[in-house]
């Protein structure tokens, strides 16, 4: 993650494929939402259009779809996603 104009940047997260939804992609973000809020109000992230588990998974945490980028993966458009940070998770 990083910081830009006083916005913040989950560039990614990731859990090992036989130890997904064991609560540990929450619990990593979290702590990374944690430590963004001490800085910033607003953070943005991005992930693969398909990715229905993994927009599922920010959407959770706050994250609203807000604009589709036609060939961001080359092979497949990309989806941002914006959080205000409104209240701790
Ligand atoms: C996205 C990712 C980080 C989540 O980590 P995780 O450890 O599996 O997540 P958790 O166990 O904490 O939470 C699971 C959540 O994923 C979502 N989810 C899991 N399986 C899902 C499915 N089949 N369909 C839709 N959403 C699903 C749900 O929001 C679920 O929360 P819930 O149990 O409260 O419903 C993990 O799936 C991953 O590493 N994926 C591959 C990499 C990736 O796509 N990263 C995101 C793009 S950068």
């Amino acid at each position: 993650m990083s910081f830009f104009s006083r916005e913040g940047l989950i560039y990614s997260i990731a859990v090992r494929s036989d130890r997904q939804n064991e609560g540990m992609g929450s619990m990593l973000m979290q702590e990374a939402l944690r430590r963004l809020r001490r800085k910033t109000r607003k953070v943005w992230l991005q992930t693969r259009i398909s990715n229905v588990k993994a927009r599922t998974f920010f959407e959770k945490f706050g994250f609203k779809p807000v604009l589709r980028i036609k060939n961001y993966y080359g092979d497949e458009d990309g989806i941002l996603l914006v959080s205000d940070l409104a209240s701790p998770e």
